[in-house]
């Protein structure tokens, strides 16, 4: 693993009685994109601010490149930001907005030419130095805010909800620029969002966030692929997630009935909670179903149907399907053993990964 250049050990911050987060650890590494992913109020633009410097950790240290730097004043940092209203100057035009930084750190005027040329040139804004900033779109105006940050140089660029604003659109285009902006310069990304396909497709790290904590963080497939617990399956995806007891391993009963399966380390006759995904179901014969359903209602969605049925405990199930399914009647539902995850309850991360060491192989 190359060595990190932000990490965060035991970070608390509490506001008043208020504790906002509850001893935060991560590494980030240098030249990569990583968001911070979790629903509104879990903490994610508090631990931005901590590490641009805006906020003190009230417990913990923050360190950069090795070095302890809960103390450093946020102009010191190499870390820039770009808020999630860009925060422009609305009186400058597009090159007074990009060269600002650089006039505050007093560099020659060719200089400053040169580097802001060269921003608005990455951002794709070359020949817009003049405009002003009420007549720039949406999306110019972000490039606009990330030019502004990458001018000045920094090693991290902390990103906070930069396209929330934008229209669908817009927003994946801005996705496939960012990505590739932040491939293009190398400089390693902290990008903020609620919006998990966001995470899903920008990002080589996500960690998952939940009331101030730290829930999962790996790859988005890793993530995708095996929630540790029935939040980041919730929040990640579409998901069926359906309570079950893990007779012993790789045997998982549901709704009254025995499937293998691929996972294993629990308790024998554990309490445990599948997930199975949309895509992952399909639907068949009643003969030659695993389980048998009825079909409730669908919605066509363009790439597929989502059909809706109900098991005979009355469990949701919600299926992904090329093909229309008829209301009312009863069909067969199908999925493999590789198809299902189980997931124990408050397993921690750590935890997890242990258990699953210790059965794989
Ligand atoms: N200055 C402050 N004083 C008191 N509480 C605060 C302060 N700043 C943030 N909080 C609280 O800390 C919690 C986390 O806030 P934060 O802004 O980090 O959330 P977030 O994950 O960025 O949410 P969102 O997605 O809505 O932007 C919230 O409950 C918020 O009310
Ligand atoms: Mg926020």
């Amino acid at each position: 693993m190359r060595k990190p250049i932000i990490s965060f050990t035991d970070v608390v911050k509490r506001f008043d009685d208020d504790v906002i987060l509850k001893g935060v650890n991560f590494e980030i590494e240098e030249g990569k994109f990583y968001t911070l992913l979790g629903p509104s109020g879990c903490g994610k633009t508090t631990i931005l601010r901590i590490i641009a410097g805006f906020s003190e950790a009230s417990q913990g240290d923050v360190f950069f490149e090795g070095k302890r730097i809960n103390d450093v004043p946020a102009n010191q940092r190499q870390v820039n930001t770009v808020f999630q209203d860009y925060a422009l100057f609305p009186h400058m035009n597009v090159f007074e907005n990009v060269a600002f930084g650089l006039k505050i750190k007093k560099l020659p005027k060719n200089k400053i030419q040169e580097k802001v040329k060269e921003a608005l040139r990455l951002v794709r804004l070359g020949g817009y130095e003049n405009r002003e900033i009420s007549e720039m779109s949406g999306g110019q105006r972000q490039r606009v805010a990330i030019a502004r940050a990458i001018v000045n140089e920094p090693k991290v660029l902390l990103l906070d909800e930069p396209l929330s604003a934008l229209d669908l659109k817009l927003r994946t285009d801005m996705q496939y620029e960012l990505r590739e902006l932040q491939q293009r310069l190398g400089i390693t990304f902290i990008f903020v969002t609620h919006d998990q396909e966001e995470a899903l497709a920008m990002s080589d790290e996500i960690f998952v966030l939940n009331h101030g904590e730290i829930i999962q963080s790996g790859t988005p497939v890793d993530i995708y692929d095996e929630p540790i617990n029935k939040f980041v399956a919730d929040f990640i995806g579409e998901s069926n997630i359906i309570k079950g007891t893990m007779i012993e391993d790789y045997l998982v009963e549901i709704v009254g009935k025995q499937f293998e399966c691929v996972d294993g380390g629990m308790r024998p006759n554990e309490p445990v909670e599948i997930v199975i995904r949309p895509e992952d179901l399909s639907l068949t014969t009643v003969d030659k179903g695993k389980l048998v359903v009825r079909v409730d209602t669908q919605l066509f969605r363009g790439v597929h149907y989502e059909i809706i049925c109900y098991d005979q405990d009355g469990n949701e199930w919600m299926v992904h399907s090329t093909r229309k399914a008829v209301e009312g009647s009863q069909v067969g539902l199908f999925f493999e053993p590789e198809d299902i995850h189980v997931m124990r309850f408050n397993e921690s991360e750590e935890d997890f990964d242990a258990r699953l060491e210790s059965y794989e192989e």
